[in-house]
């Protein structure tokens, strides 16, 4: 079970190892609409623990580029331990 901190109100979620984090961002309110990597309407920063997530999707890279720091939140899992995130 993997936990994720919402950096801006304290707000803390647990998912499930190798679950997405879709839910669980969406009820602390991130924003999403395609959930399929490519609006960009879901992006985060990872503020720690961007090891505890699935390596980004190519959906992810043709957006993000290479940048480290953001993530689309309808397109990663979890893989334990704690991610903080803000949005
Ligand atoms: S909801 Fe569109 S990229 Fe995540």
């Amino acid at each position: 079970m993997g936990k994720i901190i919402f950096s801006h109100s304290g707000e803390e979620a647990e998912v499930p190892d190798g679950e997405g984090i879709h839910e669980a961002c969406e009820e602390a309110g991130v924003p999403f609409a395609c959930t399929e990597g490519v609006c960009g309407t879901c992006v985060v920063e990872v503020i720690e623990g961007m090891e505890n997530l699935s390596p980004p999707t190519q959906e992810e890279k043709d957006f993000l580029g290479d940048q480290t720091k953001e993530r689309l939140a309808c397109q990663c899992k979890m893989k334990g331990g704690c991610v903080k995130l803000l949005f």
